[in-house]
């Protein structure tokens, strides 16, 4: 199984839709894939698939109080959503440090465990990129966002994770953004994909869907379709 940390170190990037899209790409495709909300103090996961409600989730987990399969959820096109719990009580008792010990014997014979890491740098951050061995680092096309993904990505090499490459999302190909080309070079990684700014992602949202089931052929859906084609196909050493 790949274990793909999905992290920025800025926030609202796009890691969660990401997450939500590229996992729902790689089910689409036949890969038994697991997807599982690391943003444990701010879940967005959850909500993407309706789960606010689920019984158990990671946090309960976390605490002791249940088992990772109560907390694992069919998805769309059988992809797998581990949320993570909402609320403030439930917040409060989710010790992150555990996770990497929890997510290690998942109940699944997944292909993939896609894993929506929180921002910034701090403890929770630690905890989820020590559930990967690999690292996509996504970013949009603006300094702030490309300089953090930089340091995300020394801490995760730091942690022993295998940068993959990097996503960048919201593009809009104005002058005033950063070049892909550029972002590439000054990273050393390989660009995998450059998902557009497009509506399409918002509207499937407020429709309790995803864009890549609400919408395949929109311009995001289809880059992350390619940017999941790539990723499947990449060779891993074990
Ligand atoms: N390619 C895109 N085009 C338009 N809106 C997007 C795109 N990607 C993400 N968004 C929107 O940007 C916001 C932040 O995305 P989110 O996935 O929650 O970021 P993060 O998990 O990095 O904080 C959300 O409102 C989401 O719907
Ligand atoms: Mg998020």
């Amino acid at each position: 199984m790949r274990r793909i940390v999905l992290a920025s170190g800025k926030g609202g990037v796009g890691r969660t839709t990401l997450v939500a899209n590229l996992g729902l790409a790689l089910a689409k495709m036949g890969k038994v894939t697991v997807v599982v909300d690391a943003s444990l103090t701010t879940p967005n996961l959850g909500l993407m698939f309706k789960l606010e409600k689920a019984i158990y989730t990671l946090n309960d987990v976390l605490a002791g109080e249940a088992a990772l399969g109560d907390a694992i959820y069919d998805g769309p096109s059988g992809l797998k959503v581990i949320p993570a719990g909402p609320t403030l009580d439930q917040v409060k008792k989710a010790l992150p440090d555990r996770l990497p010990g929890v997510l290690r014997e998942l109940p699944v014979k997944a292909d993939f465990l896609l894993i929506d890491a929180p921002g910034g740098l701090r403890r929770e951050t630690v905890a989820a990129l020590r559930c990967g061995s690999e690292v996509l680092l996504v970013a949009n096309p603006e300094i702030a966002a490309v300089s953090n993904a930089m340091k995300t990505r020394l801490v995760s090499e730091f942690l022993g994770l295998r940068p993959i490459g990097i996503v960048l999302n919201r593009v809009q190909k104005e002058e005033f953004e950063l070049d892909g080309k550029e972002i590439e070079n000054m990273m050393g990684l390989p660009l995998l994909a450059e998902v557009p700014e497009d509506a399409s992602i918002g509207k499937a949202l407020s429709q309790g869907k995803i864009a890549l089931d609400a919408n395949p052929r929109s311009p995001a859906s289809r880059a992350i379709g390619e940017l999941a084609k790539k990723i499947a196909k990449m060779r891993v050493k074990p």
